[in-house]
């Protein structure tokens, strides 16, 4: 299997090929997207809610991000891995944003790097590129800062806001973003959106006319439900299967049904005796 390249990701704009992400956080996930075929893996900052049990993406740190980018890298052969920066780990300055995508980039093995914002953020975006480090942009819902949008919810309602959001994927892309993430918008936004940039607008919520998906694949397979986002669609729920394996086998090993001797260890019977003698 040959490695997706940063360029086969524009490339896939150009005929209008549609690209698939999805979340991974550890290497058997690592592993499954691979082998599902996915074009990118986002090592979401998404992580400190439906991994680490954090109440928001603002108390993940760059060491944790490190810490699963590794493993997740280690099961992806084929996939673009994107690692996401944290809460302050490019807010504070251009310097310090490019030493800590270089982090990711160097100690956790991603491909590239994805950071939320929008045109305050082009100047960041385009040192870290010249750096040699590809940058995925996101604009819209940017949850590390969803404090200050107003919570969890839809962006771009007025035309105001709409027409914000378009110059904040506009200004990515001119900074040399490789693509872009818009989160939680009104469909035809969306749409909007990614006609008017190049590169490959990957919506999360923003509607069908986009140039690919992303969705958190606890989501997606109902590993975490503590909150489901309108946008996510479960392909399947397997959280109860996993309940209900580990209860049919603390029943079992109450009524010792478990372990039988087919999961058990054999020793000679002259050995045996010996220990018994
Ligand atoms: O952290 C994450 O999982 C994300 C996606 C929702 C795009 O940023
Ligand atoms: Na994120």
């Amino acid at each position: 299997v040959s490695k997706v390249g940063i360029l086969d990701i524009l490339q896939a704009k150009k005929e209008s090929r549609k690209l698939i992400m999805v979340t991974a956080y550890d290497y058997p996930f690592g592993l499954m997207a691979d082998e599902a075929g996915v074009d990118m893996v986002l090592v979401g900052d998404s992580l400190g809610m439906v991994v680490l049990g954090l109440d928001s993406t603002v108390q993940v740190t760059l060491e944790m991000m490190i810490h699963h980018i590794k493993a997740v890298v280690r099961g992806c052969k084929r996939p673009v891995v994107v690692g996401d920066m944290p809460f302050m780990t490019y807010n504070t300055g251009i310097r310090d944003a490019i030493i800590n995508a270089g982090r990711l980039m160097k100690e956790g093995g991603c491909d590239a790097v994805k950071l939320e914002g929008g045109s305050n953020f082009a100047p960041v975006v385009e040192a870290i590129v010249k750096a040699g480090i590809p940058v995925q942009g996101h604009v819209g819902l940017t949850p590390q800062t969803a404090g200050a949008l107003g919570g969890f919810k839809m962006q771009g309602k007025d035309a105001a806001a709409a027409r914000k959001i378009i110059d904040d994927a506009k200004a990515l892309a001119t900074a040399g973003a490789f693509s872009i993430v818009v989160e939680a918008v009104p469909a035809p936004l969306g749409r909007l959106i990614a006609e008017s940039v190049a590169v490959p607008v990957i919506g999360i919520g923003a509607g069908v006319d986009v140039d690919g998906q992303v969705l958190v694949t606890h989501d997606m397979v109902g590993l975490f439900d503590r909150f489901v986002p309108k946008f996510v669609k479960q392909y399947t729920s397997i959280r109860p299967t996993i309940i209900e394996a580990i209860k049919t086998y603390g029943d079992e090993v109450r009524s010792s049904e478990f372990p039988t001797s087919y999961h058990s260890f054999g020793m000679s019977d002259d050995a045996l005796e010996e220990l018994k003698s």
